[in-house]
């Protein structure tokens, strides 16, 4: 009997796939998505790693384990009749119309959990470096502008007692409330489905939690609900000397609004691992404004959690492609 087919959107290291490997043809695409300008004007234009032996391969697919960075539309779907699932190696599944699946009774996989503590560990480190000038210190004192022990220098925030808005209350926001807990901050949470409140936990409304925290971080997923969430009249609510995190999905926020409240001194300082695009052009206004502090989206990058999600994505192809249930779908097909 022939070996089903998967197709892997982007090159993975060869351990994290073996299990695929053992039991499937991987046509596999290439280690990164082309320069938007290689593409410009062709038909992979925006859409990341498709390259011409994956979308070549899509009459043949059973299965895509696709990454955040390429989108599976309808046009995608209709070019693969075979296609039994959808496996993202990702928790958000922004990247792929979830309607278009489930008009054709494709399930769509994610991950889960794996990642919670790895991007909630990144979103304190986000608020400890950006709160007390991590890097801009660490650059001075390379670059020899370390000329004594300074009573008022690299001057950052406190964090005990400090207020921290949580957007969304999912695994991550949770996780992230945990930790903030141990540094002392005290946690306003906002969210479709508030907590029961606890000691140092308040479920407010948004217009409270933005009015009233000291940093305000984001954990909701994006969909049309989320999109521009954190907008002008957000940013305007927001006290002036707060900051924003966002580990979440850069769309979340509405970014020339953000660049227009930083230039303003509407609030004072942003930290994101996540932009709108990604990546952010190295001319994007973001860039220029040293109150800013971007990352190119490492919530999830620790060595342990890459592997697990895709070791977890290709558990959801393979029980697809036996007929069983998603261990973790997000929609059933
Ligand atoms: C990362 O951003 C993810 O959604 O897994």
């Amino acid at each position: 009997m022939s070996r089903p087919t998967v197709i892997v959107t982007r090159a993975l290291p060869a351990p994290w796939l073996a299990a695929l490997a053992a039991e499937c043809e991987l046509v596999i695409g290439p280690a990164a998505p082309p320069p938007a300008s290689a593409v410009a004007g062709t038909r992979f234009a925006g859409r990341g790693a498709w390259c011409d032996a994956t979308w070549s391969a899509l009459p043949r697919a059973d299965a895509i384990l696709s990454l955040l960075t390429e989108p599976v539309d309808a046009a995608v779907l209709d070019a693969a009749p075979r296609l039994r699932v959808v496996s993202n190696m990702a928790v958000g599944v922004d990247n792929i119309d979830l309607a278009a699946c489930a008009a054709r009774g494709i399930p769509v996989g994610h991950t889960p959990g794996v990642l919670t503590d790895a991007t909630a560990d990144l979103t304190m480190a986000l608020v400890l470096a950006h709160g007390r000038r991590v890097l801009e210190a660490a650059d001075d004192a390379r670059a020899g502008r370390w000329s004594t022990w300074s009573p008022d220098g690299w001057l950052g925030r406190d964090l005990c007692d400090a207020t921290l808005g949580i957007v969304g209350w999912g695994q991550i926001g949770r996780a992230v409330a945990r930790r903030a807990a141990g540094f002392g901050l005290h946690c306003l949470v906002h969210s479709r489905t508030p907590p029961a409140p606890a000691a140092g936990i308040e479920p407010v409304g948004l217009a409270a939690l933005l009015s009233r925290s000291d940093i305000v971080s984001l954990h909701v997923p994006l969909s049309p609900q989320t999109r521009h969430l954190v907008d002008a009249r957000a940013l305007a609510a927001m006290q002036p000397h707060a900051l924003l995190v966002n580990t979440s999905r850069g769309a979340v926020v509405d970014q020339d609004a953000l660049v227009d409240a930083l230039r303003r001194g509407v609030i004072a300082g942003a930290a994101l691992d996540v932009t709108d695009p990604e990546p952010l052009p190295p001319t994007h206004p973001l860039f220029s404004l040293p109150q800013v502090l971007v990352l190119p989206h490492i919530g999830s990058a620790t060595l342990g959690t890459r592997r697990t999600m895709a070791e977890l994505a290709a558990r959801n192809v393979l029980a697809a492609l036996r007929g069983e249930p998603l261990p973790h779908a997000i929609t059933r097909g």
